[in-house]
């Protein structure tokens, strides 16, 4: 099962009622599992849970801390960076080498690295006290 195909799949499960916009997501982790998710919006808070963090919390409820590619796809003219939040999530349990692809329905695609995504990440060790 390639990542891409399993994004797809997962898109079309997405709860979107408010943007219309669906989203899924696919992952592997270094110990070679899949993992994935959709996003899952609510009517108090209409942007929900975004499909990157659906597919964090799966891998880390099945036991995988180590994100070693992550796939996103959705129905755009261009491919979908993650939002903010979602890029600080995946750089929990990343690198700053780690792969980003963002695909459109109709097959765009685009590859950054984490640390393209975002520069200068907070992380554990600026909480060090030196
Ligand atoms: N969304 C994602 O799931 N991932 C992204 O990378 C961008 C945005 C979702 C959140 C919300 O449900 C909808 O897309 C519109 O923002």
């Amino acid at each position: 099962m390639t990542l891409l195909l399993e994004a797809r799949r997962l898109r079309e499960m997405a709860y979107a009622p408010y943007s219309g916009f669906q989203v899924g997501a696919a992952l592997r982790s270094t110990d070679g599992r899949v993992f994935g998710g959709c996003n899952v919006e609510n009517a108090a808070y209409p942007e929900g849970l975004c499909a990157e963090a659906g597919a964090i919390a799966a891998m880390v409820a099945g036991g995988a801390r180590e994100i070693a590619e992550i796939v996103v796809v959705a129905d755009s003219p261009t491919p979908v960076p993650p939002c903010g939040g979602c890029r600080q999530k995946i750089a929990e349990f990343a690198s700053a080498d780690t792969q980003v692809t963002m695909v459109t329905l109709s097959g765009q695609e685009l590859t950054m690295t984490l640390a393209e995504l975002l520069p200068g990440a907070f992380g554990p060790r600026h909480m060090d006290k030196g």
